[in-house]
């Protein structure tokens, strides 16, 4: 048999009057990453032929938010209720197809669920398909009402139900699939005659037992995907919950986190295999580290590539940057944007590069500034070193071709060139280019003045 097309609609125009917020509710980050994001990678993930997200309050903001190609907007300009968010949507609900509507609040849903939820609906050819769970608590959620045979026959809001209603522990995950025709219909129908003077989407339900329609209820085990965000707590319960899945993910793809409680890890980030997390490391953004590396304790990496067998010792701090395979990095090292470090690179306590690229093998240990400088290979830069990369006006560039060997202390003024194989006395400061092979000294010359100290002290001492 052949699919029926499928519209995916996101529900995104609610105020969130209980985040108490200037940031649109959906665009609150969840584990780092905007709320709004994990529904529209819920809906790239269903085949459907047409995505579209419904945007009212802060309507601006979220929809700057959207891949503009991907997804359609449909604007609610008043927050009439659920049931008038998904009546904006006219075009992407008319014909044969099927409606699958989504939470913008719900990020701890996932593919597998929503996957089921869709072929149920398809295998039932019911109007309406809900997906459920059991919670302990179900404060706030609208309540699934069932009859005889347990066939819903209604949700019913928290607001509008009788104490007996409320004591139901089966909620509505605010997750449907509709046939789109009967959807298209019903919608017509709503009143707002309800505790909030809404038109709820729920009511759909009602209708469709009304007119004879099957409605479909799957339920889920898991709790937790049906987590709705609404207020700050219920946003960091989330992060907590997706955190941990994460972690449980890595683990079980041969990372070893020893301390989950403390460990960071954001959804896109990818670790290999026998890599240890130590404890307080936190990996955010598109951050890729290869297989058997060692991070932490207390180690930040956003947006990064790391390779394989790299050690990351204690408060380092790495920002889209790439380090090659075998790197030792830290204590204390900053590699802030546009960093490269090739095969084995050594940077150590207190270094920080930045729009650097460091050859194969080279060394920084101590006490650096290298910004906007290409070091090759094999170049030893010496503790306290620093490139002088900026005039007040404009950045400069610092090359050290391979096999350089920089004294302690030095500066290096850009733009400056120091040839390959060249040697630069600890404490110079270096105008010049200085030609490959060359020992470079720039320093003020030492002099000794004999018997001097002596007397001095005779001196001090006296009037002491
Ligand atoms: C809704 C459901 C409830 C369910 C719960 C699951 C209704 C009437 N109630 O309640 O049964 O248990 O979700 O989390 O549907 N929105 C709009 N326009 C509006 C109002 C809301 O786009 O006019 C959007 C919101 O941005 C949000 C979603 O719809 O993403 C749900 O709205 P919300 O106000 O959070 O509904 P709940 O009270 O949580
Ligand atoms: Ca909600």
């Amino acid at each position: 048999m052949k699919k029926r097309p499928l519209s995916v609609l996101i529900l995104a125009a609610g105020k969130g009057t209980r985040m108490k917020s200037d940031t649109a509710k959906v665009l609150h980050p969840v584990l780092g990453r905007p709320m709004l994001s994990y529904a529209l990678d819920l809906a790239r993930s269903v085949g459907a032929d047409r995505k579209a997200v419904v945007v009212g309050h802060m309507a601006e903001e979220v929809t700057s938010f959207l891949p503009e190609k991907e997804f359609e907007t449909v604007s609610q300009t008043k927050q009439l209720g659920t049931g008038h968010a998904v009546r904006q949507a006219g075009a992407l609900l008319a014909g044969k197809r099927d409606v699958l509507v989504l939470s913008g609040d719900t990020p701890l849903l996932t593919v597998k669920t929503l996957r089921r939820l869709i072929a149920s609906h398809r295998r039932t050819g019911a109007a309406v398909s809900i997906l459920t769970t059991v919670v302990d608590d179900p404060r706030g959620y609208g309540r699934i009402l069932r009859g005889p045979k347990r066939r819903i026959e209604a949700i019913r809001e928290e607001k509008d139900a009788t104490p007996a209603e409320r004591a139901v522990g089966e909620i509505n995950t605010g997750t449907y699939c509709f046939d789109g025709p009967f959807l298209a219909g019903a919608l017509g129908r709503l009143r707002r005659n309800n505790s909030q003077g809404e038109y709820y989407l729920t009511d759909v339900v009602a209708l469709a037992v009304d007119a004879g329609l099957a409605v479909n209820g799957l339920l889920t085990k898991d709790a937790d995907e049906a987590l709705g965000i609404n207020s700050r707590a219920e946003l960091a319960r989330a992060g907590e919950i997706l955190r941990h899945r994460k972690l449980r993910a890595l683990m079980e793809s041969g990372v070893t986190v020893v301390d989950p409680a403390t460990t960071w890890v954001e959804p896109q980030v990818r670790v290999g295999a026998d890599t240890t997390l130590l404890p307080m490391t936190t990996l955010e953004g598109e951050t890729r580290i290869g297989r058997k590396c060692r991070l932490g304790p207390m180690v930040r990496v956003r947006s990064s590539s790391i390779g394989g067998s790299v050690l990351v010792t204690d408060s380092c701090v790495i920002e889209s940057s790439k380090v090659a395979d075998h790197c030792r990095i830290g204590p204390f090292t900053h590699l802030r944007p546009g960093s490269e470090l090739a095969r084995g690179v050594k940077v150590g306590n207190f270094v920080e590069v930045k729009g650097s690229r460091i050859g194969k093998g080279s060394k920084a240990g101590h006490l650096s500034y290298i910004g906007n400088a290409a070091v090759g290979e094999g170049v030893n830069i010496g503790a306290g070193t620093i490139t002088c990369n900026y005039d007040g006006v404009k950045k400069w560039r610092t090359v050290i071709e391979d096999g350089v060997f920089v004294g302690s202390n030095t500066e290096l003024v850009a733009p400056v060139r120091i040839g390959r194989g060249a040697l630069v006395g600890a404490g110079s400061t270096i105008t010049r280019d200085v030609p490959p092979g060359t020992l470079a000294l720039s320093r003020a010359p030492q002099e000794h003045k004999k018997g001097i100290a002596a007397r001095y002290l005779r001196r001090k001492s006296k009037h002491s």
